[in-house]
Formats: structure tokens, sequence, C-alpha cells
């Protein structure tokens, strides 16, 4: 666990000024790390205003659940993915939401704890699980997926060009891949230009495969979208572009409604719209912002309103 407990939580006061319409409502924030935002929430609702913060981390939830401590009962903390929540909720019989937060992405403490082997600058296993409980790891994929497999995730997950060489490189090779070091230096060999975007790339694609984050996000607006009151905010910060177009296509579904192809004259699915699109360009950082938390640099901010 890293030594640092808090997070500088990004776009915060966009954030509270477009998730918050009832101050004595219940909100969810589904990526509660390590309680930045959810605090922010706290302390702009009234003494009746509750949180439920969820999170794939058990180790982060640990940390929230002391930075929370102060609210007692109005937080209710528990250890839920995107793809779990509409099942969790269920489950607990909740279902008013006046607000969804998804802070989606890694949080710092899992990039810099080594033994999480995130990071392609910190030595660590080849690991990456945001849930430490799940079984498939960075390692099963780099060792034990086809060639073609590999490939395709390095250029649909990482956008990257060199894919082919690095997979094959990575399936030549006689001896298994069990470091982030071993990774990093495999990728050195085979890839001379930008070396430093490529490692970013690659370690970005396995990180997604391993959390199988794209599908999660679909998953998490769809729940979120069943389950928030009318006029209820369902706000989304993404920090690169896969990410992004997924919320910004999966908000222009949701606010269209009919499903018919197009080449249809009249609509026969009947579907209405459910989402109302608040901002057409996503909420960026203000350059201060960006200068005190480099994190905040790509991050996009978008919201939806339920009707
Ligand atoms: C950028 S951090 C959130 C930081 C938080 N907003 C704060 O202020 O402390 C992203 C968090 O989302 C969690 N996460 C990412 N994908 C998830 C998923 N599919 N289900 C649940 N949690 C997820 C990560 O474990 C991480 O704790």
């Amino acid at each position: 666990m890293a030594d640092v407990l808090v997070h500088k939580p990004v776009l915060l006061e966009e954030v509270l000024e477009n998730l918050i319409t009832d101050k004595s409502g219940t909100y969810l924030d589904a990526t509660v790390g390590y309680g930045g935002h959810s605090l922010g929430i706290l302390n702009r609702l009234n003494p009746e205003g509750k949180l439920i913060g969820t999170d794939r981390d058990q180790e982060a939830l640990s940390v929230a659940k002391k930075n929370l401590e102060e609210f007692g009962d109005r937080v209710v903390l528990a250890q839920v993915s995107f793809s779990q929540l509409e099942d969790f909720l269920r489950q607990q019989n909740i279902s008013q939401i006046s607000g969804f937060l998804f802070d989606i992405g890694m949080g710092s403490w899992q990039i810099e704890t080594e033994e999480r082997g995130f990071s392609y600058l910190k030595p660590g296993p080849l690991d990456m699980r945001m849930d430490r409980k799940q079984s498939l790891t960075a390692y099963d994929i780099v060792n034990r997926y086809s060639e073609e497999k590999l490939v395709w995730i390095f250029k649909n997950y990482g956008e990257e060009r060199f894919a082919k060489k690095i997979a094959k490189a990575l399936k030549n090779t006689k001896s298994e891949i069990r470091t982030t070091s071993d990774l990093r230096k495999m990728v050195e060999k085979v890839v001379r230009t930008n070396v430093i975007k490529t490692l970013a790339r690659v370690f970005q694609a396995l990180r997604i495969e391993v959390n199988q984050e794209l599908e999660e996000l679909k998953k998490g607006i769809e729940t979120a979208v069943k389950f928030l009151n009318p006029q209820g905010r369902l706000a989304i910060i993404s920090y690169h572009s896969l990410e992004d177009r997924i919320v910004k296509e999966s908000f222009r579904e949701l606010a269209k409604g009919c499903k018919c192809p197009p080449t249809l004259p009249v609509c026969i699915c009947g579907a209405k719209p459910e989402l109302e699109i608040l901002n057409k360009k996503p909420i960026v950082a203000t350059e201060k912002e960006k200068k005190l938390n480099p994190k905040s640099r790509s991050a996009k901010l978008r919201v939806g309103v339920k009707i």
C-alpha cells in the first residue's frame, strides 16, 4: 500500500456542481477509491443526504472507510464492480438514486504501488488486477494468450502500431515474462523509436484486458440509467479516448431512444429517449488545476440527465 492515503479528486468542483440536484438525496460513487469525490459530495449534502461508495479494489475501500468515518451511517461502502452494481442495488432494495459518479481508470495509489504491477516505471509482478480476488492477471495474458489475441489487444486497447512485432517477440521468447521489467525489456528490444509511448500503450492495453474495463463501463452506464431518479444526473470522468468514446456513444444512444435501423422510414421499436445530454462538449480541467494536478490534464467529464 502506498504511503500517501489521500487522492486529489479531479474536476471536483465541476462534478459537485453538475451532480448534486437534491441535497437530501442518495448518491452513488461507483469509483469511491480513497473517497476524494465522496468526501466532497457528503460535505455538500444536507444531514439527510446519503452516499453509497463502491469500488472493486478492497484496499482502496479500507482507506475510504477511514477517510469517510465522520459521516457514520450516512455512508455505505461495498466491494462491487460496475458489472455487479445492478445485482447489488437489487439485493439492497435500493431503487432511487439522485446521482451516479464514475471517475474511471486507475487510482494513483494503484499505479504507484510496485507490487500491483500497473506501471512500466516500477519493478513488480505482472499483475494489474484492480480486484485482487480475481484470478486473471497480466502475467496470464502475456504468457498464455495466443499471438493473434495479443495483437488484437495491443491494437484495439492500446492503438499500438507495433502490435504485431511485440506480440511475435513475446511468443518467441524462451523465458517467461514474469515482471513489469521483463516486459519493458522485451518491448525495448523490438521497438526503437518513441519506446516510452509504446510502453504506455502496451501497459494500458493489458490493464484494460485484465480488468475488462470497456465492458465494465458499458454495463455501469446501463445500470446507472436504470436506477436514476427522473432528473437525476450521471457524471462520468474518463482519461483516454477509448473510454471517452464509449461514454459519448452510450450517451448519444440513450438520448436518441429509437433503436430501429436508419433504413426504416418510421420507428417501430417504440424506444423512448432515457437521457438528456447536459454538455455537448466534455468539461475539462482549468489551466490552474492542470498545473496543480497533472492527472487532470487528460480528464473529460460528461454529464447526462435522466428523463
Ligand atoms: C481514479 S480512481 C477514483 C478516485 C476517487 N474518485 C477519489 O477521489 O478517491 C478510480 C477507481 O475506480 C475503480 N474502478 C475502476 N474500474 C472499476 C470497475 N469496473 N468497477 C468498480 N471499480 C472500478 C478503481 O479500483 C479505482 O479505485
